[in-house]
């Protein structure tokens, strides 16, 4: 029997109004909140209001910092937890897609641990981080079920994440509504992005019966989702469906962390500005077929699931819902390919991911 173990703290409440309707959760963490969220999500959505009303209602303080950049940098959380604090909340409620919730993370450990942004990749943190309650406004991250959160290092000129138990949120509310006000390309990439959890959890060599368990779940939400997705007549059933989805790949790759996907992706991210969801989809298509040699009837069992019949049919689908008109020049698919063959990520995946791998896979992808 395969050994492994399974940890998932954090409680998770889904349906609609669950904010406005389980308002008493909040006050179990404390009396002053800093909510912490991007420029324009957390108030289109509607999250942002409902979670307000809240909080004056059960008289706790809060102040807001919706400084959050796309993609947040260790400066951007280090001006967070200088918010923080002056504030001194009890707790954080991170509001948003991604990178909200990301920097809600690193800000809750911030502000109880002075050292440098570095020493979060470094775990053992002296201080409890602040507890996080996660808000989702788009559906895909997958964050507000996770231990890790992924940051842009300028002086390495990337995306680099980190995992520490202690900040899994304590609570994450999933109400799709607040999905609603995501525009089509938003909802496409998050959406994509939710699939590469699911498919790279699977093609993962820390995949366990348990998450398997996970990752067969999510992919067929996934399949239900996407003739609304493709068609772009978006339903609630629809936004219901991925919010699902996108949390059981969070759950998933909680255990199995995500593959050389995600680390050929920042570098999309970081020197290209493709969003994130979208540089893994881009990829994606070309890691099944990589898989094909380790594990045929895994990724048989995937493009089933998504009653897809071939790679191909797949790799027409990420066509179609991620037009680009990017191509790397050499030069840069040799540079990305080795920085991702050195990752953890490309060790997790299956086979030996070398830098020929990493090559090939962009080359073929965006070559
Ligand atoms: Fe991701």
């Amino acid at each position: 029997m395969l050994n492994f173990s399974f940890y998932m703290p954090t409680e998770i409440i889904q349906g609609q109004e669950v904010v406005t309707r389980n308002g008493d959760r909040f006050k179990q963490f404390g009396t002053r909140a800093l909510i912490v969220t991007g420029k324009r999500s957390a108030q289109l959505s509607g999250a942002f209001q409902d979670v307000a009303a809240v909080l004056d209602n059960l008289g706790i303080s809060y102040q807001v910092f919706d400084q959050v950049e796309n993609n947040p940098s260790t400066t951007n959380v280090v001006q967070g937890a200088e918010a923080a604090r002056q504030f001194n909340p009890d707790f954080i409620v991170g509001i948003g897609g991604g990178s909200a919730l990301d920097a809600a993370k690193a800000i809750a450990v911030l502000a109880v641990n002075d050292f440098a942004p570095e020493c979060l990749y470094h775990g053992n943190y002296p201080n409890q981080p602040l507890p996080v309650i996660a808000i989702p406004t788009t559906a895909g991250t997958g964050s507000e079920v996770t231990q890790y959160s992924v940051l842009t290092i300028p002086e390495k000129q990337t995306k680099v994440g980190f995992g520490d138990r202690t900040i899994f949120p304590k609570v994450a509310f999933l109400d799709h509504r607040y999905t609603e006000s995501m525009e089509l390309d938003t909802t496409r990439n998050t959406a994509v992005d939710a699939l590469s959890h699911l498919v790279e959890a699977y093609l993962s060599r820390r995949a366990s019966d348990a998450s398997d368990m996970l990752v067969e779940a999510g992919l067929k939400l996934w399949a239900r989702a996407l003739p609304d997705l493709k068609s772009a007549a978006f339903s609630s059933g629809m936004r219901d469906s991925l919010l699902t989805a996108s949390a059981l790949g969070g759950m998933a790759i909680a255990h199995t962390g995500t593959t050389v996907v995600h680390a050929l992706g920042y570098p999309l991210t970081y020197f290209h500005d493709i969003p994130h969801g979208k540089a893994n989809g881009l990829l994606m298509a070309e890691y099944l077929r990589y898989n094909l040699q380790h594990a045929r009837s895994r990724v048989e069992k995937i493009l089933k699931l998504l009653n897809l019949k071939d790679i191909g049919e797949f790799a027409e689908l990420m066509q179609i819902l991620l037009p680009t008109d990017l191509r790397l020049t050499p030069e840069q698919i040799n540079e990305y390919g080795i920085a991702a063959s050195r990752t953890k990520n490309a060790s997790h995946s299956l086979g030996e991911v070398n830098s020929q791998v990493c090559i090939d896979i962009l080359n073929n992808s965006l070559g």
